[in-house]
C-alpha cells in the first residue's frame, strides 16, 4: 500500500526553494556552519508557539534548545513566558543576526543563548524540552541525539512527527495568525517505539 504524504507548508516551501536553486542540500562532511542550511526558513506562527510549549509543561526549571531556531521566536517566547533558560541553534548567520536582535528586543538576554552551529552537532544533555520544527528527515537524522535525552525530556514536533516513536498526544489546532490547521505531537522520554 502507498503511504499518503501530506504537503503541508514548510515541505512546500522548501520544494520550491529546491526547485529555484535557492538552497541546496547539505552534503555529509560540509564544515558545521559553513554549510546550507537543511531546510529553509518558515517560522511557527506565535499563537502555535504558545501551545507547543504548554503541551509541553515548560516550568521555570526547563531548559528549552529550539534546533534550528529561525528568528529565536521559540527561545524567546519561552525565557519570557516561563522565565526559563532556552536555547536557539541556527546555521544560517542571517537567522542568528535576528535571533539575538529579538533577544535584546524582549530584553530575555540573561535567560537566553543564540549558537551558531549544526543542529547534529549539538549535545543535547541539559535539555529537559524540544519544541522542534524540521522535515522528516531532519527528525530522522536526530533521533539518536533524542534517544539519549535525560528521561522526562520533553519533544514537542510541528507538522512532522518522529517516525517509529509513539506521541503521548497529537492535536491539530488552527493558527489566528495564518488561518492554517498545524499539527503538533508531544513525546516524552525514555521514547517509546512502535
Ligand atoms: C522551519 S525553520 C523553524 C524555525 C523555528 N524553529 C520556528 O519554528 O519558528 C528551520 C530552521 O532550521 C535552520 N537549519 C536548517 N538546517 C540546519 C542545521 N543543519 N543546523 C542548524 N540550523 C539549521 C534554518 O536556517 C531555519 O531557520
Amino acid at each position: 500500500m502507498r503511504r499518503k504524504v501530506r504537503i503541508v507548508p514548510l515541505m512546500a516551501v522548501m520544494l520550491a526553494a529546491l526547485a529555484l536553486g535557492v538552497v541546496a542540500p547539505g552534503e555529509e562532511g560540509d564544515p558545521g556552519w559553513m554549510r546550507t542550511p537543511d531546510v529553509v526558513y518558515v517560522g511557527t506562527p506565535y499563537d502555535v508557539v504558545s501551545i507547543m510549549l504548554r503541551m509541553a509543561r515548560v516550568g521555570k526549571d526547563d531548559v528549552v534548545y529550539d534546533l534550528g531556531c529561525g528568528d529565536g521566536r521559540m527561545p524567546v517566547l519561552a525565557a519570557q513566558k516561563y522565565g526559563c533558560r532556552a536555547v536557539g541553534y541556527d546555521i544560517d548567520p542571517v537567522r542568528i543576526r535576528e535571533s539575538r536582535e529579538n533577544v535584546a528586543k524582549y530584553g530575555v538576554g540573561s535567560l537566553v543563548k543564540i549558537i551558531q552551529e549544526d543542529i547534529f552537532k549539538v549535545d543535547l544533555a541539559e535539555a529537559t524540552v524540544l519544541p522542534i520544527y524540521l522535515l522528516p528527515e531532519m527528525n530522522r537524522k536526530l533521533l539518536p541525539q533524542l534517544e539519549k535525552l535525560k528521561p522526562g525530556a520533553r519533544i514537542v514536533c510541528h507538522d512532522y512527527g518522529l517516525d517509529g516513536i509513539v506521541p503521548d498526544e497529537t492535536r491539530t489546532v488552527t493558527s489566528n495568525e495564518d488561518n492554517a490547521s498545524h499539527t503538533l505531537m508531544l513525546y516524552t522520554t525514555p521514547l517509546r517505539r512502535q
